[in-house]
């Protein structure tokens, strides 16, 4: 079986693994359900093997349903570490809470992967390119067709193989900014991972397609022209050069998804000597700094597109380009910053490297 993540990367027909090609599942899965009367049962290793579900299943009908996105990595010394993985655990109880939905004890999520990453490490390579992705997801698995809080829910983790960082340096996207739909409003869900959110944004991905780009830039809802975020990653732009610049992404309005990389983004921005500020930024002001040469680079964060830059806009008719629309100085040091710190070739002061415990 073989899955695939959009990593906002231009197709490039990734290569393939010595075992096990990008994209396969591993064999593993873990398992943990919720009943009202027992709480959590304990994470529980075994084969994946498919699920089965009553038609009545409410996580099918009125959406109770979160999700996580985080990696893995071979470390130098050949044994493996998962990325912030106590982070993920906290934004899953968090959109689990929106959701109506009980909380995953932090503990037990983290057993969870160290579970599945060593029943699964063989999958990965040496390759310094590829990763393991882990895919939590949190479901409500009651059969009831009441719309209300289920009684009963389902706590799986599987994983497969991913690029690490997609194509070669020089790849940058171009991304289609939708002017006319919204991915989230004040109030809802945006800041939560919830799978709800991504459906409607796939007739937008599909226009950007059209439009010869590979993601989507979401604005806001209400004025329609603060950048929110991109389809599967935060933002970040490069104002000046060289020690005068300095990092601007917009503000966390609980409109759109506070990443994880966002944030270890900014911690390293810091290291690097970069001054960050975190402000709203409009379309009108990002293509005018843009093309006054003020905002030299753009990037995209998250934990599939790891750092990815920017290069070319297509916006209501204009097309612009970010600097000379290839990676700049900027986006390539924070990208390397953060891969090197996923494979424990740098210091982690923060302790964001979690390693696994060979069973
Ligand atoms: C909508 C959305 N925004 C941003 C991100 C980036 O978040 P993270 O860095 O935690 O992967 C993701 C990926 O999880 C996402 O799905």
């Amino acid at each position: 079986m073989t899955s695939s993540i959009d990593t906002g990367a231009p197709a490039t027909g990734s290569g393939l693994l010595a075992e096990g090609r990008v994209g396969s599942f591993t064999d593993h899965m873990v398992t943990m359900r919720w009943t009202e009367d027992e709480g959590w049962s304990r994470p529980e290793l075994g084969p994946v093997r498919e699920l089965s579900l009553h038609p009545a299943t409410a996580c099918l009908h009125y959406g109770q349903s979160v999700i996580e996105g985080l990696k893995a990595h071979r470390q130098p010394d050949g044994g493996m570490a998962a990325f912030r993985p106590r982070a993920h655990a906290r934004r899953i109880q968090r959109s689990a809470h929106r959701l109506s939905m009980p909380e995953v004890p932090e503990d037990s999520f983290v057993e969870a992967i160290e579970q599945l990453v060593a029943a699964d490490e063989r999958w990965l390579s040496g390759d310094p390119g590829l990763a393991l992705y882990l895919r939590p997801v949190l479901f409500a698995s009651e059969a009831n067709l009441v719309p209300r809080p289920a009684v009963e829910y389902t706590f799986v983790l599987i994983g497969f193989v991913i690029g690490d960082y997609f194509g070669d340096d020089t790849d940058s996207l171009a991304v289609w900014v939708c002017r006319d739909q919204s991915r989230s409003a004040p109030g809802g869900t945006g800041n939560a991972k919830y799978a709800g959110n991504y459906a409607p944004t796939l007739m937008a991905h599909r226009r950007a397609k059209e439009a010869g780009c590979q993601q989507v830039v979401w604005l806001d809802a209400v004025e329609h022209r603060w950048v929110e975020e991109m389809g599967s990653a935060n933002l970040f732009f490069v104002r000046g050069t060289g020690a005068e610049a300095e990092l601007v992404t917009p503000e966390l309005t609980g409109t759109f998804l506070p990443g994880i990389t966002r944030d270890s983004v900014m911690a390293i921005a810091g290291r690097l000597g970069l001054r960050v500020r975190q402000e709203r930024v409009s379309i009108e002001r990002w293509h005018a700094e843009a093309e006054a040469g003020l905002i030299t680079e753009t990037f995209a964060v998250g934990t599939a597109a790891v750092v990815t830059a920017v290069g070319k806009v297509v916006d209501d008719g204009f097309t612009w380009t970010i600097g000379d629309g290839r990676p700049g100085p900027v986006t390539q040091s924070v990208h390397q910053t953060l891969v090197d710190l996923h494979h424990g070739l740098l210091p982690d002061p923060d302790g964001w490297l979690h390693r696994i415990p060979r069973t």
